[in-house]
């Protein structure tokens, strides 16, 4: 079975404008956009902002053309900006983008989307006021090993959800703005929230600062999805081993997902076990029902997903729908690492997310 992430791409045959683009943060990632932005015919990149001129010589040296600037004000005075890809450091994502928004531009910002609850919210209502798109870069929901995931769990063949872990452990890269969880955890809560088509009622988290510094290096947090399934997340930069798993298990399946391994990222174990629902034979004797069968790897067609979800954006800006990561999404999330603070800061405490 082969299955590609269902995105409408636009027509690039079709005579229509360019999409005029800037992208505000060119650091390790954001240079990516850059990158896949030059490559499309629907878009150009009109100009390219960093606080750091180094920054900017490295995206001219590679990507020449486009207006530099150190300073969004500058931007701004940009005439027929149509859109913008906001790649800075999380605590500025709030002040750029409403900036942006304010000036009737379409955002797409990375993840997290803000660093509180409160600013995400007043992201969405300036969306709305000046009428412009707002979408968040949950790129994992452009993956299209997660989107496979997502299809067993719809067509039933998972049977009910038990449930789901993920390992996003690596040396580095680490950051000095955010802790190690609001790093990478973001990344697993929008996946899990996509699966589970849910999000979070309460979490329980606890970190540890090994590196000298004020911020968590580890953590391992415990998410309360609706109807009992667990989520769990271990993210580190201090650990030698790279791992980017995911896993779900279900009464039917057990699915691992394994974003390093090009061969089979995706493997689906027919197996899983239940206890009858009629009474037990005697004293908490159970009858357990055992499913046992193949191992699958299905053959799934990999595009590269930061291409996708940009793709998907300019989507959105031409066809006027809504982005499958919109601000909402983006909120969600938020509000599950708000949480994750509280209860680091309580040791481990469940803190419920209304
Ligand atoms: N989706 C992914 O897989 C993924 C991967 C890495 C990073 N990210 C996200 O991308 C964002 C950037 O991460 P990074 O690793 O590139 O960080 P980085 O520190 O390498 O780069 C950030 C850049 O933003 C610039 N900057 C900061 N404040 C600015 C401002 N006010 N105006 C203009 N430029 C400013 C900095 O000079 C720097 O060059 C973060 O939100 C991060 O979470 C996402």
């Amino acid at each position: 079975m082969t299955i590609t992430p269902e995105l409408k791409m636009v027509d690039v045959e079709e005579e229509t404008e360019a999409i005029n683009i800037a992208v505000i943060g060119c650091g390790y990632w954001g240079i990516n956009y850059v990158r896949l932005l030059s490559e499309l015919p629907e878009t150009e990149v009109v100009a390219v902002c960093d606080l750091s001129d180094d920054r900017l010589q490295e995206v001219e040296r590679r990507f020449p053309g486009s207006e530099l600037f150190n300073h969004i004000d500058d931007l701004l005075k940009l005439e027929d900006l149509d859109a913008a890809v906001v790649c800075t450091n999380p605590e500025s994502h709030f002040e750029i983008t409403s900036r942006l928004l304010k000036a009737g531009v379409h955002v797409l910002v990375e993840k997290p989307m803000t660093t509180t609850a409160e600013d995400s919210r007043k992201l969405i209502e300036l969306a709305e006021e000046y009428d412009v798109k707002l979408m968040v870069g949950h790129i994992f929901l452009f993956n299209s090993g997660i989107n496979m995931m997502k299809f067993y769990i719809d067509k039933g063949d998972v049977g009910q959800i038990y449930y789901l872990h993920s390992r996003r452990t690596n040396l580095g890269p680490i950051r000095r703005d955010v802790n190690a969880i609001w790093d990478l955890a973001p990344h697993d809560v929008a996946i899990f929230n996509y699966l589970l088509d849910s999000s979070p009622e309460w979490v329980s988290a606890v970190g540890t600062k090994l590196l000298l510094n004020d911020r968590e290096d580890a953590g391992f947090i415990v998410l309360g999805y609706p109807d009992n399934v667990l989520g769990h997340i271990h993210v580190s930069w201090a650990d030698p081993n790279k791992e980017r798993q995911l896993v779900l298990v279900g009464s039917d399946q057990r699915i691992a997902f394994d974003d390093l391994n090009l061969q089979d990222k995706l493997r689906v174990f027919e197996k899983g076990v239940t206890a009858s629902a009629n009474e037990p034979a005697s004293y908490g004797e159970y009858q357990l029902s055992i499913r046992n069968g193949d191992i699958i790897s299905p053959q799934i067609t990999f595009s590269e997903p930061l291409k996708n979800q940009t793709r998907h954006f300019l989507e959105v800006i031409r066809d006027k729908v809504s982005p499958r990561t919109d601000g909402w999404n983006g909120l969600d999330v938020v509000k599950v690492m708000e949480a994750i603070d509280a209860s680091l800061a309580s040791n481990g405490a469940p803190v419920s997310i209304s």
